[in-house]
């Protein structure tokens, strides 16, 4: 399998979860994968399983909210090979609770990661991705972008953005050859939404409100990020992937 042969990838937050099973197909469909994250020990865990699987890899610590992580990332890439074809803006934190009781520095940590992260890397990378033959952004949003759930619309309002900011890059990164589309996962049993799906009858809940009668797990996201990554998408830009075992459509 090497639908990505000799390509370069970058996936944010790619230390546990979404992130690590992206980069894991990435590596073994023949990408070189930077694996960057905030947590440098999980990152490099998921290198070990690359490498392990006969993959490439680089661990790279990366606060997706820290403008510097980020240039010297850039940095590094364009030094080790000159150019980027992927970016995976995965990288993204939860915070529970309802509006009125939202403190300032809660919303703002939200902004800082699931946002400013986002365009961060993809205005700062541009320059790399110009250089491929075929650039390709793929931001990890959700279904729910445009619905409301308490206590969570805090959460998804950040992801509003991304949907919103997935749009607007596409248009006009177009000019660059660059495209730039979304996967919303709709519920996937990871660290963030272990805390509420331990509760038996959010569980419940869930399942039955996905007409495949389950939840979803990483690498049930793997073959959207594949398919925006491959040349197969090379004219697909501004699209946002449902992954959601049908959720959204019976809402
Ligand atoms: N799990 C779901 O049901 C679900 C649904 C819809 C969307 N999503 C989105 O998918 C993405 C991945 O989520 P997940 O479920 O795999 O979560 P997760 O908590 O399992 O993994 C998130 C990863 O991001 C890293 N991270 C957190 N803050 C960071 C920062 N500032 N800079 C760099 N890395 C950082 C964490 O260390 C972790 O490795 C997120 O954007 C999330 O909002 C998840």
């Amino acid at each position: 399998m090497s639908r990505l042969a000799g390509k370069i990838a970058i996936v944010t937050g790619a230390g546990i979860g979404i992130g690590a099973a992206i980069a894991e197909r990435f590596a073994r469909e023949g990408a070189f994968v930077y694996v960057t994250d905030i947590n440098g020990e999980t990152a490099g865990e998921t290198v070990a399983r690359i490498a392990k699987a006969g993959g490439k890899a680089a661990a790279v610590v990366v606060d997706v909210s820290k403008g510097q992580d980020v240039t010297a990332l850039v940095r590094r890439i364009d030094a080790e090979h000159g150019r980027a074809d992927v970016l995976v803006n995965n990288a993204g934190i939860l915070v529970r609770g309802e509006v009125r009781n939202l403190t300032d520095a809660e919303w703002t940590k939200l902004r800082e990661v699931n946002v400013d992260g986002v365009l961060r890397l993809s205005r700062d990378a541009l320059p790399l991705l110009r250089k491929s033959a075929a650039g390709s952004i793929i931001n990890i949003s959700s279904i729910m972008a445009n619905r409301g759930l308490r206590p969570l619309a805090a959460y998804t309002a950040t992801k509003g953005a991304v949907t919103a900011l997935t749009k607007g890059l596409a248009v006009e990164y177009a000019l660059f050859n660059v495209r730039v589309n979304a996967i919303s996962p709709g519920y996937i049993e990871t660290a963030i939404t272990d805390r509420m799906l331990r509760l038996p009858q959010a569980r419940k809940f869930l399942i039955d409100k996905t007409p495949m009668g389950r939840l979803g797990s990483p690498d049930d996201l793997t073959g959207a990020a594949l398919f925006f990554a491959s040349d197969d998408s090379l004219y697909c830009t501004g699209a946002d992937l449902l992954v959601d075992g049908g959720m959204a459509a019976g809402l």
